[in-house]
């Protein structure tokens, strides 16, 4: 799918391969470290091999990624996203989201967003489920979006947000 963001750029978004790694790599690598704890909770500067495998090497029917790459140089990223289903509650979903820095504030993490919950209901999820540490303002009103039910739990440090993806 193509789009065109706020700011003019053009971006991709298409599922994610295993020959994405590299990419990922360079992504993971060039994000600021507070991207980087909102999206891993935690502080992370680089992405181990068994990481990557289980980030690119997705089944589509547990695990659903999309990245989204720029238009004019497809080996670069502009943002990635993904849920995985929960084995015990196989109507629920995590998902996660991330834009490259100088793209976030341009409706790419929005239509991400999007473009996972359809795919997403059409493999049997209700709900997805994102954990946030509290200040992460950005994803509560992408969540907001996507929609129009939203419920939080505060889970010690971080919010676990809940959106009902009924259509
Ligand atoms: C959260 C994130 C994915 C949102 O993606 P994005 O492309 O910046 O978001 P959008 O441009 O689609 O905007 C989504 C909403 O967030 C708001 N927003 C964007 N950047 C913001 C900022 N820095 N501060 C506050 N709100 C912000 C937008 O205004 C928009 O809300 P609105 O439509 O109600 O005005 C992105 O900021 C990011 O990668 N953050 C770091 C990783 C992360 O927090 N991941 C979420 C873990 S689940």
């Amino acid at each position: 799918m193509a789009l065109r963001l706020r700011n003019g750029t053009e971006v991709v978004i298409r599922p994610i391969r295993p020959g994405d790694k590299a990419m990922l790599a360079r992504g993971m690598a060039a994000l600021s470290p507070r991207s980087a704890r909102l999206r891993f909770l935690a502080p992370k500067d680089h992405l181990t091999l068994s990481e990557l495998r289980y980030l690119t090497e997705v089944d589509d029917i547990d695990h659903y990624a999309l990245v989204a790459v720029l238009a004019e140089d497809p080996s670069s990223l502009a943002g990635v996203g993904r849920w995985v289903r929960d084995a015990e509650r196989p109507a629920d979903a995590e998902v996660a989201v991330v834009v490259a820095d100088c793209l976030q504030g341009e409706g790419l993490g929005t239509a991400l967003g999007e473009a996972l919950a359809d795919g997403a209901r059409t493999r049997g999820i209700a709900r997805f489920t994102a954990l946030m540490l509290p200040e992460n303002t950005a994803a509560q009103r992408l969540f907001a979006h996507i929609s129009g039910r939203l419920s939080t739990r505060v889970e010690g440090g971080t919010y676990e947000l809940v959106a009902d993806l009924a259509a």
